[in-house]
């Protein structure tokens, strides 16, 4: 079984770059079933979600390349079927964007309902009453969404109970062919949400006011191919920016847009942290030792707080003066991890959504397991401040987003390495490199 290995305990020092977007790729590359032609994708992240979805788009008859190991080239021309169902399908959540795009362009859809990162119940019924509310029938039988408009899709006006990221962009996605004009408000305006419309508008949709709450979408007949680059990820950023902070040093976080950051740093100066914003990007520094002082953290949709950035965020509370507190303010299970790093040592009590977090010393290096995507990334954060050794199991789920971790860290001087089974692992640990 595949572990990381991280000795604690050595400042980050260096320049770290940015990948594409995570979840505006999963999008895009779903959306590109829109288009009757070539699409050209730059800027895509090489990491397990995005290689999952492309295996899935290929069953589906799309021709799916890389270019080169960030630049995807997809022909969407010629589909032979409506129908994703595999397996494949339920191993994540964006495989949902598929109902928005095969029911935009064919007018029907059969997609096996998303899995994804376990936060609790994740339902999907502000997709399914976007999709009625322009004229489809939903029905969820066996597993499966069976999305069907006999007299294609017509343009209708809706409010979403609630912002919801996915919601959002699948129904913007569906209308983008339908007859008529589409307005969604209380919409989405995460940064990945404004990406797909401009990738949509690029291959010549007709989109205005993504990013506000009020987003129009003019159908249009058809769109056409072309070339389009992703925006860097906003939460890859965050978490180094974190493990900075949480490890002491100086690094360069480049490629970024610091206004998508802006909730992130903003936390990390209250918190006593140093960061200088440039153009394309940021720089985190805090001298080892220094005191970090408690702070109150909500997650909000956008522009408030990421909840994608609440597990990291956490754990480097754990390590402020005093006691912080944390609300989750999207999912209603998000602190599942919290068992895990008080194997490390971290004083974390929850109640619900509210997580009350008192400040330690250190932590101290243990055999713990990621149990998602963040919060594996938060026991990395955790094991490269902790005293000694730290091995972390489940990390395929780590590496379902981020990009060449061990080697990033590795750049910035971090002592981590992979094992991929006991023996090696028994040898890493007696020796006194993790690698
Ligand atoms: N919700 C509903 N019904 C719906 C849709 C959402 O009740 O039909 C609820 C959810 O249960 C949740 C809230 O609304 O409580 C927000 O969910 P949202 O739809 O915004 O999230 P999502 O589309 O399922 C995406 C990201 C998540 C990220 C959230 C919030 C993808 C593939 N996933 O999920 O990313 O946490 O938006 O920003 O884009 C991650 O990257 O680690 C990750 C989990």
């Amino acid at each position: 079984m595949k572990k990381y290995v991280i000795r604690g305990g050595k400042p980050l020092e260096g320049e770290v770059r940015i990948s594409g977007g995570k979840n505006a790729a999963v999008a895009i590359i779903p959306a590109t079933l829109l288009v009757n032609g070539v699409c050209i994708v730059e800027n895509v992240p090489a990491v397990n979600d995005v290689i999952l979805l492309t295996k899935i788009m290929s069953e589906l008859g799309a021709k799916v390349s890389f270019l080169d190991k960030t630049t995807l080239r997809v022909d969407a021309t010629e589909i032979h079927t409506c129908s994703a169902v595999s397996e494949l399908v339920r191993k994540m959540r964006a495989s949902y964007y598929l109902i928005g795009v095969l029911l935009g362009r064919f007018g029907k859809a059969c997609v096996g309902l998303p899995g994804g990162c376990d936060f609790g119940v994740r339902p999907i019924d502000y997709h399914i009453r976007g999709f009625e509310a322009l004229g489809s029938t939903v029905t969820i039988e066996h597993g499966i969404v069976n999305a069907v408009a006999e007299n294609g899709l017509k343009g209708a006006s809706m409010s979403l109970d609630f912002p919801s990221v996915g919601a959002t962009i699948n129904i913007m996605m569906a209308a983008v062919l339908a007859e008529g004009t589409t307005i969604i408000e209380n919409a989405g305006k995460e940064p990945h949400i404004v990406d797909i419309a401009n990738f949509l508008n690029a291959m010549g949709a007709e989109i205005r006011g993504a990013g506000t709450d009020t987003i129009k979408i003019k159908g249009v007949k058809e769109l056409h191919g072309g070339r389009y680059e992703i925006i860097p990820d906003q939460i890859e950023a965050g978490t180094y920016m974190v493990m900075a902070a949480a490890v002491g040093g100086r690094i360069k976080v480049s490629n970024v847009i610091p206004k998508h950051l802006e909730s992130i740093s903003a936390k990390l100066e209250e918190i006593g942290v140093t960061v200088e914003e440039d153009d394309d990007f940021i720089v985190v520094s805090r001298e080892p030792g220094t005191v970090m002082n408690k702070v109150n953290v909500k997650t909000l949709p956008y522009p408030g707080f990421p909840t994608d950035m609440q597990p990291q965020m956490s754990t480097l509370l754990c390590l402020a003066k005093g006691t912080s507190i944390v609300t989750e303010g999207i999912y209603e299970h998000r602190f599942r991890y919290v068992d895990e790093l008080r194997r490390m040592g971290a004083k974390m009590d929850v109640d619900g959504r509210v997580c009350v977090i008192t400040g330690i010393e250190k932590f101290s290096g243990a055999s713990v397991c990621a149990c998602d995507l963040r919060a594996g990334v938060s026991l990395v954060i955790a094991g490269l401040c902790a005293d000694g050794m730290t091995e972390i199991t489940n990390v395929h789920l780590i590496e379902r987003g981020y990009e060449d971790i061990i080697e990033k860290l590795k750049g910035l001087g971090a002592s981590i390495g992979v094992v991929d089974d006991e023996e090696n692992l028994s040898q890493q640990v007696s020796g006194t490199t993790a690698g």
